[in-house]
């Protein structure tokens, strides 16, 4: 029985392999390691892409989200609004700047925060609203732009897993003052190492960024801030250039995928589907059900004993994570985070998947629920 595994890269990566050798080789070639021409040319090719006027290249997504929030002046006394249930280096972001994470409870369809949860949650300290695409669902981006309106809040997006995504026909990522995005290797575009970017239509806040990811300097020798090392490597950004225009198609393949599962799965009660708000093109970064009944760990190891490759994010809301819990955050109050983490069980899906390997996860799960 062959192993299923949740992504699929090596195949993948061995259909590009030509183009992928050929961006090597020319990086070798140029002598240009870190930024410079490659780097440029990637982050002019991502702003096409997304419709946003600047792109920067910064060396992961968990460093995108410090250095948008620092950008915005995101520090200590102030508290930036985000969901409970997302990975870790969301809210960590949020207190490598020294401000304080406001979890605000999810919705089950989506996983997006729910909104009068968010309007709950504003106040005087509030600096920035941070919402997540998790799984590559937009968030519902057109009622949360207006909750931030409202308030007069700059909106930074986590779209780390959302490259690819859309609402109302504008790209995740190009709906906040700015968005961050990762280049994870299992991520809708992902690189061969850690990578990340920073977009935004705002020049201060982009030449803010740009400053921060190489030290705060203004020029050489000159640093007006203290920022850090976040700077992406040329060699990422040529691969990475291998990748971007079949961020679309390869999406629409994971998509045909995606709606496929659902029909599969539509009959069994103890399966919740994903559901994407109204206006909202996923990117499918990950085909994530809701297993009832308390059976996600007896479904996974099923799955597991018949080499199918499942995963769970997140077992644990970010309230409860250890490292958090000088906030003070009690179990019991993000009650449908709680229920996400028991629940989530995320199956393979990836563009190049063959439909009979779908077919026998399908199978698989029918013949658990049995
Ligand atoms: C929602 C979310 N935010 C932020 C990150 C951080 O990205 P990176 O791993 O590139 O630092 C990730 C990556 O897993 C993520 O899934």
């Amino acid at each position: 029985m062959s192993q299923l595994d949740l992504f699929g890269l090596k195949a993948e990566h061995a259909l590009l392999e030509p183009e992928l050798q050929a961006a090597f080789s020319r990086v070798l070639a140029s002598g240009s390691f870190i930024l410079g021409a490659e780097v440029e040319g990637f982050e002019r090719e991502v702003a096409a892409f997304l419709g946003v006027q600047h792109a920067l290249g910064v060396s992961s997504g968990t460093d995108a989200l410090v250095c948008a929030l620092t950008a915005l002046g995101c520090g200590p006394g102030h508290e930036v609004v985000l969901p409970a249930f997302s990975f870790f280096a969301t809210p960590e972001a949020v207190c490598r700047v020294g401000a304080v994470p406001r979890f605000v409870d999810v919705e089950l369809a989506g996983f997006g925060m729910d909104l009068a949860g968010v309007e709950a949650a504003l106040g005087g300290a509030t600096r920035a609203i941070l919402p997540v695409h998790l799984y590559g669902c937009p968030a519902r981006l057109d009622e949360l732009a207006g909750i931030a309106m409202r308030a007069g809040l700059p909106i930074v997006e986590d779209a780390a897993q959302a490259f690819g995504a859309s609402f109302a026909g504008r790209r995740a990522g190009a709906w906040g003052a700015l968005g961050c995005f990762s280049f994870f290797p299992t991520k809708p575009l992902g690189g061969f190492g850690d990578g990340g970017m920073v977009v935004t239509s705002d020049s201060d806040l982009a030449a803010r960024v740009k400053s921060l990811r190489a030290h705060g300097a203004a020029g050489k020798h000159q640093h007006v801030e203290v920022g850090g090392n976040y700077r992406l490597d040329a060699l990422q950004a040529a691969l990475l250039r291998v990748k971007l225009p079949l961020v679309d198609r390869r999406r629409d393949a994971r998509a045909a995928h995606a709606a496929a599962y659902a029909e599969g799965l539509s009959d069994i009660a103890e399966i919740a589907l994903p559901r994407i708000p109204s206006g909202g093109v996923s990117a499918h970064a990950l085909f994530t059900v809701r297993v009832l009944d308390g059976q996600r760990d007896a479904l996974a190891q099923a799955l597991l004993a018949r080499g199918i490759q499942t995963a769970v994010y997140y077992p644990r809301p970010l309230p409860e994570q250890p490292a958090l819990a000088s906030y003070g955050y009690k179990k019991g109050q993000f009650p449908q985070a709680e229920l996400a983490c028991e629940q989530v069980l995320s199956l393979p899906l990836y563009a190049g998947m063959a439909e009979a390997d779908r077919l026998r996860v399908v199978d698989a799960i029918h013949e658990y629920f049995r």
